[in-house]
C-alpha cells in the first residue's frame, strides 16, 4: 500500500490539479448521462473506490446513489466528509478510510456500482487481486464496475525505461516516488476475469500534473456482474 506517498500528496505536493475541484471524472460524468436513473426507483448503492476529496462521490449522490467512498488517506476522508456536510449530501455520501488492497468489510452483493476513477494503478500485484476478487463479492447480480485507470502508452514506456518499478508494466514517478502500474487490455480483461467486460476503450487525452501538462492514454471500461 501506498499510504505515505498518497499522505504526502495531500498535504505537501497537491500535483493532481483535477482531483481538488469539484468537477467529477469524464468518465463517470459520460456513464451517468447515459444511464440516468427513473425518479421512482430505490436510490441504488453505491462505491467510490480511491473516492480522494469525493467529487464523483458527490456527483453519484447528486445523481440519486447512495454512496460510501473509501480512500487510504486520513485527511481526503476528513476534507471529502466536510465538503459533502456543507453540500448537504451527507445524508446520502458516507465517506471511511479503507485499503481496496484489504477484504472490503461490505455484505455480500452490496453494491449496484463501483466506480474505481484513477486508484487501481496505485496496486500491487497481490492487492489487486484482492481488489478483484472483493469485487466480485460486493457487487450484486446485475451491478456495473466502471473503471478509469491507466494505459500502456508512450509516455508510460518512457518512464519505464528511465525509472522502472517493481513490476512489469510500472514505473516510480521520479517527483514523488510513487509506483505506477499501467495496463495492457489484456492484463484488464484477465484481472476483471470474473465480471462479463461490456466495453474497454482506450483513451487519449492530455492531462495535468506535476505543473506540466501530458498526453497520456487511459482505459474506460464497463464490467457487469453476472
Ligand atoms: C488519482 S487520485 C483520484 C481520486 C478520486 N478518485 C478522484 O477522481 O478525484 C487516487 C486516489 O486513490 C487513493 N488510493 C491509493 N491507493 C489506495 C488504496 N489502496 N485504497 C484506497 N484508496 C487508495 C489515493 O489516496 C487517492 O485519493
Amino acid at each position: 500500500m501506498q499510504r505515505a506517498r498518497w499522505i504526502n500528496e495531500y498535504t505537501k505536493h497537491h500535483n493532481l490539479p483535477a482531483q481538488y475541484g469539484e468537477v467529477p471524472s469524464r468518465a463517470l460524468s459520460n456513464f451517468l448521462s447515459t444511464h440516468q436513473l427513473t425518479p421512482s426507483e430505490k436510490a441504488p448503492q453505491a462505491l467510490d473506490v480511491g473516492c480522494g476529496l469525493g467529487r464523483n462521490s458527490r456527483e453519484l449522490a447528486r445523481h440519486g446513489y447512495e454512496v460510501v467512498g473509501i480512500d487510504i488517506v486520513p485527511s481526503a476522508i476528513e476534507e471529502a466528509r466536510a465538503i459533502t456536510a456543507a453540500a448537504e449530501l451527507d445524508t446520502v455520501c458516507v465517506f471511511t478510510e479503507l485499503s481496496s488492497g484489504d477484504p472490503l468489510p461490505f455484505a455480500p452483493r452490496a453494491f449496484d456500482l463501483v466506480i474505481d476513477m484513477m486508484t487501481l494503478h496505485s496496486l500491487n500485484a497481490e492487492e489487486r487481486a484482492i481488489y478483484a476478487g472483493e469485487l466480485l463479492r460486493v457487487m450484486k447480480p446485475g451491478a456495473t464496475f466502471l473503471l478509469h485507470t491507466l494505459a500502456t502508452d508512450p509516455a508510460s514506456t518512457e518512464l519505464i525505461a528511465s525509472n522502472p518499478g517493481p513490476e512489469d508494466g510500472s514505473y516510480v514517478l521520479p517527483e514523488t516516488d510513487m509506483v505506477e502500474k499501467v495496463f495492457t487490455k489484456e492484463e484488464l480483461l484477465a484481472l476483471f476475469a470474473g465480471l462479463e467486460c461490456v466495453s474497454l476503450k482506450p483513451q487519449t487525452r492530455e492531462t495535468t500534473a506535476f505543473g506540466s501538462t501530458f498526453t497520456r492514454t487511459y482505459w474506460i471500461g464497463g464490467f457487469r456482474q453476472t
